[in-house]
């Protein structure tokens, strides 16, 4: 069972995806830990209601971001966590625990990698007027949604979308790539080369294109 630490912020749809799938026994993990930075995150109430341990750690408390990330490592590292889950960690994660958990740590970001990083990546796709975006599953490294690609997903960006309508679609997706890219880890059949990730036999499922009349 591979063991998981899961960092979150705020609403933690994507922690409650995980999960789900795990409850389904649909991937072979077990959430050690939750951590968030933000005592109102509404992660901690799916956490209390699966019982899944959770702490908050107060960034505010340390006078350097090394060392708020020492302590994130260090929690980690005593619950024996393989791999670091951010699902709406909205923070850039520093060496400490870059280096404790090289490429072990996934992120989900709502936009289609290397277009958008940064924050609000479905507004930014509907300013600049793409046909289409979605969502990606990457590695985490220094940079700012800079690591090696995963998995994907896409949809389409419809003329009348806003930030929300699309958000929206967007996210039901994130729900689906986010648990699978954690079970092909799981698996062992992620393989990091340079910056693109290998994927031992794998095909890539309908479900990761929508539709393009899907609304
Ligand atoms: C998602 O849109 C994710 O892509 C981004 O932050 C949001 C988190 O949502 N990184 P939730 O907390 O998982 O509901």
């Amino acid at each position: 069972m591979l063991k998981i630490g899961v960092l979150a912020s705020g609403r933690g749809s994507n922690f409650q995806a995980i999960i789900d799938e795990i409850e389904k026994g649909t991937l072979p993990a077990k959430i050690e830990i939750l951590i968030v930075d933000n005592p109102k995150a509404y992660a901690i109430e799916r956490a209390k209601k699966h019982g899944i341990p959770y702490v908050f750690i107060n960034p505010k408390e340390f006078s350097t971001k090394e060392e708020f990330y020492e302590k994130i490592r260090d929690e980690l590292l005593e619950r024996g966590v393989e791999l670091v889950i951010l699902a709406g960690f909205m923070r850039i994660v520093k060496k400490p625990l870059l280096e404790a958990f090289p490429n072990r740590i996934m992120n989900i970001h709502p936009a289609l990698l290397p277009s958008f990083p940064g924050l609000h990546g479905q507004k930014q796709a509907v300013d600049y007027g793409v046909r289409i975006s979605g969502c990606t599953v990457h590695f985490v490294d220094e940079g700012i949604d800079s690591g090696p690609i995963i998995i994907q997903a896409a949809v389409p960006v419809h003329p009348d979308d806003t930030e929300e309508t699309l958000s929206e679609r967007i996210l039901k997706l994130e729900h689906k790539i986010f648990p699978e890219a954690i079970r092909l880890f799981a698996e062992g059949r992620l393989e990091v080369i340079g910056r693109k990730v290998k994927i031992k036999n794998y095909e890539l499922p309908d479900v990761f294109f929508t539709n393009p009349k899907i609304r």
